[in-house]
């Protein structure tokens, strides 16, 4: 595990958007996988920027989203489908056929985890893997308790992160339930993962994910165990953790 220890949010979201660029460039990679929430915002910023200035070629480039709600309309602005068009997907030229997300509005949504399990599979699997961390160590939608094992599902969301996400909606009572998402062992298969953190508020799942027993009570201490990850955090996500890491 490498551990990127920056100053605050902004340095977190420069350095992660460096990071996928130089996969983008130098790798070559085809197959990105996304996640949303608060955390990698000014990632999506920064990197949409440096794209363009770059005028990179995305036309081989296949995106796969980690998770989406179930039951909110694709245009609904709390959706996942929604977040990523509006603050990436719209700034850069990668074709639309080409992003992926679950869609948690199928009329078989059970079928519709099968079929997105394939269309990863069809991909090749996910090259680099972008990750947010919930507050009680969930990653993409796995919750405490999610099997090391588990894939593509219908998850049920837990009270504290239907609290988390409900400033993205009118009201709490309107945070869907449950979600599709990729599972933790979609997830390990990744050929590297990088995990962004920021703020005091994600410092006990982040000490767990890097000092911590690896329990599926917190999902992200999995990730201990695989063999390509960076962590890019900054200095209050990381308080808690014990071992001396110099800022960059
Ligand atoms: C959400 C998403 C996760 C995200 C996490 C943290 O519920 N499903 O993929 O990493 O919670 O979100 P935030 O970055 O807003 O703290």
């Amino acid at each position: 595990m490498e551990i990127i220890k920056v100053a605050n949010y902004e340095a977190m979201s420069v350095q992660g958007a460096h990071h996928i660029l130089t996969h983008l460039i130098t790798k070559q990679i085809n197959v990105l996988g996304l996640a949303t929430g608060g955390t990698p915002e000014g990632l999506y910023r920064t990197l949409r920027e440096k794209i363009n200035e770059k005028a990179l070629s995305l036309n081989h480039l296949h995106t796969v989203n980690l998770d989406e709600y179930i039951g909110l309309p694709a245009d609904s602005p709390a959706s996942y489908h929604h977040y990523m068009h509006d603050i990436f997907f719209k700034y850069i030229a990668i074709p639309t056929e080409n992003t992926h997300l679950p869609n948690g509005n199928a009329p078989d949504v059970v079928e519709e985890c099968a079929h997105y399990e394939k269309v990863i599979e069809s991909l090749g699997g996910v090259d680099l893997q972008l990750l947010g961390i919930g507050h009680n160590g969930h990653i993409g939608f796995n919750e405490p308790g999610s099997p090391f094992n588990g894939r593509t599902r219908i998850v049920d969301l837990a009270p504290s992160t239907i609290e988390a996400n409900a400033r993205y909606f009118s009201s709490k009572k309107d945070v869907p339930r449950q979600a599709i998402t990729m599972g933790i062992e979609n997830i390990m298969e990744s050929r590297h993962i990088l995990l962004l953190a920021s703020g005091k508020e994600k410092a006990d799942a982040v000490k767990a994910l890097i000092e911590g027993n690896v329990s599926e009570e917190i999902p992200a201490t999995i990730l201990q165990h695989h063999p390509n990850l960076t962590i890019i955090a900054d200095e209050a996500a990381l308080s808690s953790v014990t071992r001396a890491l110099p800022t960059i």
